[in-house]
């Protein structure tokens, strides 16, 4: 396998986790250990031209928008130096798939952005996180390989289909009816379908990056979730938070409906009144599975194939157009 430059961000999560008891695959805490020891720890990266930077240490359910805004900054900054070919992300797994989600949006970059996790701490009796990275580097030095990527458990995921869906096993992550892109296998790569699109500029444009600065202040949007019994009391209690002169506390809803995003009707009714205030509401499903199939005559809009989080960070990125 052919190792070029890259760049590898640590970022925390539970591969750079460290548990008091040798073996405790759940009482650990995560993000202790450096990304400069993880790499230290696995024999077949020493001497390769790898360069390594902690952009963070934290447990990723802590994510927020002003560290993407970090994380994208170093990010554009590394994907715009020449000698750099790609970049490996890592990252804990609970919010793996907005971060991803989130760069792709953002950025569409033309050399390979891979993220890769763990399921176990780095002190586990035998962690996952080591071959995960092995196998995120042989993607990223992968010839054509482009965009934001997830490695885990010998699959490579794209950044607009992944969700993290089990608790504890370590091939936690699925993309749905799309599939994984593909899978490493011995450090080789077995694509199934193309990769993420690139955009003209790979990314790096001035446009994106003004983009990437405004993040901080990305508009306030909430997840609601309908189910039986659902009513409008927590709309209306975001819209009564309104302030007449600067307008509502939330600037968008998302709500995961039922099945093809259906909402019960008492939550609908409360959402409606939300969109006539000028909160700009949008449908998802609860479902693990399967686009939303619109049909005449609905009343909110719809995110189509997007989860209710990835949904969460289309929608507040369009706000942040208007
Ligand atoms: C985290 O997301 O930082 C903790 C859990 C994990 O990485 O598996």
């Amino acid at each position: 396998m052919e190792i070029r430059r890259h760049v590898i961000l640590g970022t925390g999560g539970t591969i750079a986790g460290r548990a008091s008891r040798p073996g405790d695959g759940v009482g650990y805490v995560a993000g202790q250990v450096s990304v400069e020891d993880l790499l230290a720890s696995i024999p077949s990266m020493a001497g390769l031209p790898l360069e390594v930077e902690q952009v963070a240490q934290v447990d990723s359910k802590d994510m927020g928008f002003a560290l993407w805004q970090q994380l994208a900054t170093r990010l554009a900054f590394h994907l715009s130096r020449p000698e750099v070919d790609a970049v490996v992300i890592t990252h804990g797994t609970d919010t793996i798939e907005e971060t991803a989600f989130f760069l792709q949006t953002v950025l569409r970059p033309a050399k390979p952005v891979v993220f890769t996790c763990a399921m176990r701490p780095a002190t586990a009796l035998v962690p996952d996180g080591p071959q995960n990275l092995v196998d995120a580097l042989a993607v990223a030095s992968h010839p054509g390989a482009q965009g934001v990527v997830l490695v885990c458990a010998g699959k490579i995921h794209s950044a607009a289909d992944v969700s993290k869906v089990h608790t504890y096993r370590v091939d936690a992550f699925d993309s749905g009816d799309a599939g994984p892109l593909g899978c490493v296998e011995e450090g080789r790569v077995r694509l199934f379908r193309p990769w993420p699109l690139a955009s003209e500029t790979g990314g790096l444009d001035p446009v994106v990056l003004q983009r990437i600065q405004s993040v901080q202040a990305m508009p306030p949007v909430v997840v609601l979730t309908s189910h039986a019994d659902a009513d409008g009391t927590l709309v209306r209690a975001l819209l009564s938070g309104c302030d007449v002169a600067q307008g509502p506390a939330v600037r968008g809803i998302v709500v995961a409906g039922t099945g093809n995003g259906t909402v019960h009707h008492a939550l609908e009714a409360a959402l409606l009144e939300a969109q006539a205030m000028g909160v700009r509401v949008v449908r998802t499903s609860r479902c693990v599975h399967g686009p939303l199939l619109t049909h005449p005559g609905q009343l909110l809009a719809d995110a189509r194939s997007l989860t209710p989080v990835k949904a969460r960070i289309a929608l507040a990125l369009e706000l942040l157009e208007d």
